[in-house]
């Protein structure tokens, strides 16, 4: 699956590198409609020269949580950790921002551009516990591929 997946995100990256909301639009809505357990597929990015999370190009319900200071929840801990965060169960975590009740289990896997982590790509997911390492390499990969065209 994340072969074939690979493949429609690198022509996805092709056809719009001179248009980087485009291209991540397109990713979310591919990884959305083709991964049966990412509910939600977003992209966040550090707000300028704030301490704090922006959102960005996403597919799935809408959010409130539009901005998100450093350290709050599991993309405020991401931005600040620079480590991927594989949550199987958020029921379990003291620092997560609810988005919806829906919500079993999310990841968030970090953008660097020049080695400097200005992002993420965070999916929220109904089902419990179903991310692997596969998905931790397939988002850094796609993170990468994102990166060369921010
Ligand atoms: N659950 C995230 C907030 C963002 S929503 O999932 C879209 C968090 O705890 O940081």
């Amino acid at each position: 699956m994340f072969e074939d997946l690979k493949k429609q995100v690198g022509l996805i990256i092709q056809e719009h590198q001179h248009n980087s909301e485009v291209a991540m639009t397109a990713i979310c809505e591919v990884l959305q409609s083709s991964v049966d357990y990412y509910d939600w597929v977003g992209f966040y990015f550090k707000n300028g020269d704030k301490r704090e999370l922006k959102l960005g190009p996403y597919v799935g319900e809408p959010t409130d949580h539009t901005v998100i200071p450093f350290g709050k929840g599991i993309c405020g801990q991401v931005a600040e950790s620079n480590q991927n965060f594989v949550v199987p169960d958020v029921a379990a975590q003291d620092n997560y921002i609810a988005c919806s009740i829906s919500v079993k289990s999310e990841i968030v896997v970090p953008l660097f551009k020049n080695g400097e982590n200005i992002g993420q790509i965070d999916i929220d997911s109904e089902t419990p516990d179903p991310f692997s390492e596969q998905d931790e390499r397939f988002l850094e990969w796609v993170n990468q591929q994102v990166a060369q065209i921010l």
